[in-house]
């Protein structure tokens, strides 16, 4: 019989390309400015792809950082959970080629959408597997390119996203750190306001709907903005009373990095003081799946997040989906072989 156990965050890594664009670039490209990004979003700005740099790419190095810092191989990895929607390919799931790529020989492996939320769900999955005795180790990765699929003509997306990979490492703890509670969700009322219309079984891809750009992303903003706003402070709410703590008792807020506004305004929903909420926004953009992760990372290895610290961690993204958890942190940058 499996027994409920606890599961635990124990190797964090995250990897983000190498080429840069800034805000002025995209005034070079559509009618925007580096003062309307900066007020309206937060980001000056974010990494992206080159040509032939892929998911699956980013997701290893991200995956290889994490293990090190678990101080296991990828050998002992029972599951890959890659968290995409830009993976390499339609299929096979980008977790596969992960799979591959690392050596991971004995893991099962799938991908999972749901959008910026992906991370958050993953590892809500990953925690069911080694909660139930199923699985020991998971690895969880977010990744995603979203300027693969960005329509770099239209200024109200463009500006937004950046490309990068993080992962995690879940795993049995001895209870005195690990997740605490998770609280995913979804609204298919909200389905058309954030997708990829072509490429699907409802529109394939046909040379008229690559001519209207309906392979890429396409966002009515202001209404996912205001989900967003209302949605953040609301799954962190639900996810903090889920485990019987408070706001108060939260030592650092890693939301998901999509625009300072909406974190701003889920801060203060919870009535956090600026030194208890992660930002990086402004590097990297809103990375999607991979944000989550990115950020954790960062934070740790600014001293940000520590051993024993409770963080919250929240994200929404298409779906609509959203996703929060509670976690106890317990790890340091110099854990295993260190990162
Ligand atoms: N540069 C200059 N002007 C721009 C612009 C840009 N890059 N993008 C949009 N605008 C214009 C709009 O055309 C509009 O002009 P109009 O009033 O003449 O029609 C005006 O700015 C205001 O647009 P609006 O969409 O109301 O702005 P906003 O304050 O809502 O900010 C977003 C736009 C996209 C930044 C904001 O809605 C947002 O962040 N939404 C959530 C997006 C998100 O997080 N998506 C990912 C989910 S995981």
């Amino acid at each position: 019989m499996n027994s409920v156990r606890r599961a635990g965050i124990v190797g964090i890594g995250s990897a983000l390309p190498e080429k840069v664009l800034n805000n002025e670039y995209f005034e070079s490209i559509v009618d925007t400015s580096d003062e309307w990004i900066v007020t309206r979003t937060g980001i000056k700005e974010r990494r992206v792809a080159v040509d032939g740099e892929c998911a699956s790419q980013l997701a290893a190095r991200a995956a290889e950082q994490a293990l090190n810092n678990a101080g296991i191989s990828a050998e002992e990895l029972d599951l890959i959970i890659c968290a995409t929607i830009s993976g390499d390919m339609p299929f096979p799931a980008t977790a596969s080629i992960v799979q591959e790529k690392i050596g991971a020989k004995k893991a099962a492996a799938f991908d999972l959408s749901a959008g910026c939320s992906g991370f958050v769900y993953a590892l809500t999955t990953a925690n069911s597997f080694v909660c139930s005795g199923t699985y020991n180790k998971v690895l969880v990765v977010g990744v995603d390119l979203l300027s693969k699929v960005t329509d770099y003509t239209d200024r109200t997306t463009c500006i937004l996203f950046g490309d990068g990979a993080g992962a995690v490492i879940v795993a049995p703890t001895d209870g005195s750190h690990g997740i605490l509670s998770t609280v995913l969700g979804s609204d298919g009322a909200g389905a058309e306001l954030l997708k990829i219309e072509a490429g699907g079984s409802r529109m394939p891809i046909t040379v008229e709907a690559i001519e209207t750009r309906q392979h890429c992303i396409k966002m009515a903003g202001s209404e996912v903005f205001k989900f967003a706003v209302r949605i953040m402070g609301d799954a962190s709410l639900q996810a903090l009373e889920k485990c019987g703590l408070t706001p108060e008792d939260v030592d650092i807020f890693i939301p998901h990095q999509a625009n300072i506004r909406i974190i701003e305004s889920a801060a203060r929903r919870l009535n956090l003081p600026p030194e208890k909420i992660f930002v990086n926004v402004q590097k990297y953009g809103n990375t999607s799946a991979a944000s989550i992760p990115i950020a954790m990372s960062e934070a740790m290895q600014e001293g940000r997040l520590k051993p024993g610290d409770v963080v919250v961690m929240v994200g929404f993204g298409a779906g609509l989906t959203w996703a929060a958890s509670v976690v106890k942190w317990g790890i340091s940058a110099n854990n295993g072989n260190s990162v």
